[in-house]
């Protein structure tokens, strides 16, 4: 097999089964993914989400539930491990994230599946968090410290049905796994969070203290957290981003502390364009993702690693 020494995201062109060249070349791939982050798989033969089921299958990892996490996006599954990426409307941009980084139960690494490229936009931008948290670290010393040593607690309002139209959508029924008020609050001591119920009968809830830095292996540190996503994102009828983020101690991250780490992700983002069949592979440690608006239909389906 070829592995093109492209830097990031690594690039896989040779086409042929998915599944036979994943199962065939499983050590390879993974430690490609744990150097570059995310690899691009263009050109194979992958026609639908059964064949794109079968190439998970074949990498051999265990699978990571939509139903067993506390993601807050609205989803739908197509098999029992793929299931459609965010399911907000087109225009509405998805901020860079490691995937369930504001929780304390998330995948080492994600699958997509474009189905259907978008007439205009909906890319899918990556972004390496260690070379992120390197740059902060020199450019922004005092917040990446204390954002380091004091990690970060994350507070969001969850409706009480599934709200497809915001990218926080998802019931804190659904999100928690429970089908009543006692039940959530059960879920929620067992997790360490604190919670408030608010009048329309939506929850709002903030976790423990997070990390916001985690060690990627051979001195390397990634900016593993939610941060940017909270702050840019987390808004809709229920939320108001400027109370989703503080310290792990309760004080308030500023706005000015959030402009320099915005500032060096964006520089330091890749758009990766889908084109129909395209499987890519990201490693949720080390590489950021988000979804930029678009027009058109687009269908990306998605599936997670534990
Ligand atoms: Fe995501």
């Amino acid at each position: 097999m070829t592995m093109p020494d492209s830097d990031f995201p690594a690039i896989i062109d040779e086409g042929g089964d998915l599944a036979a060249f994943l199962s065939a070349n499983r050590a390879e791939v993974r430690a490609r993914l744990g150097e570059t982050g995310a690899i691009l798989f263009r050109g194979f033969d992958v026609p639908d989400a059964q064949a794109f089921d079968a190439a998970i299958e074949a990498y051999g990892a265990p699978g990571f539930t939509y139903e067993d996490s506390l993601s807050n996006a609205v989803r739908t599954n197509v098999t029992p491990r793929v299931f459609t990426a965010n399911e907000a409307p087109p225009e509405t941009e998805i901020y860079l994230h490691h995937e369930m980084a504001q929780t304390p139960l998330y995948p080492s690494a994600l699958f997509f599946y474009c189905e259907i490229a978008a007439e205009t936009g909906g890319a899918t931008p990556l972004c390496r968090a260690d070379r992120v948290f390197d740059q902060l670290q020199r450019e922004g010393p005092a917040f990446a410290a204390r954002a380091e040593a004091e990690g970060v607690r994350y507070t969001n309002v969850m409706p009480a049905e599934d709200d497809a139209g915001s990218g926080q959508g998802r019931s804190w029924r659904s999100t928690l796994s429970v089908d009543s008020a006692e039940g959530a609050e059960a879920r929620l001591g067992e997790l360490g969070y604190s919670w408030e119920w608010l009048e329309d009968g939506s929850l709002r809830v903030t976790t423990c203290t997070l990390p916001t830095v985690r060690e990627v292996g051979e001195g390397r540190k990634s900016f593993f957290n939610q941060l940017i996503a909270a702050f840019r994102g987390w808004s809709d009828s229920r939320n108001d981003p400027n109370r989703a983020i503080t310290f792990g101690d309760g004080q308030a991250i500023t706005p000015e502390d959030m402009a320099i780490p915005i500032r060096i992700a964006d520089e330091l983002t890749y758009d990766l364009q889908w084109k129909a069949r395209d499987v890519a592979l990201v490693d949720n440690f080390l590489v950021m993702h988000g979804r930029r608006p678009f027009s058109g239909r687009r269908r990306v389906l998605a599936s997670l690693i534990s």
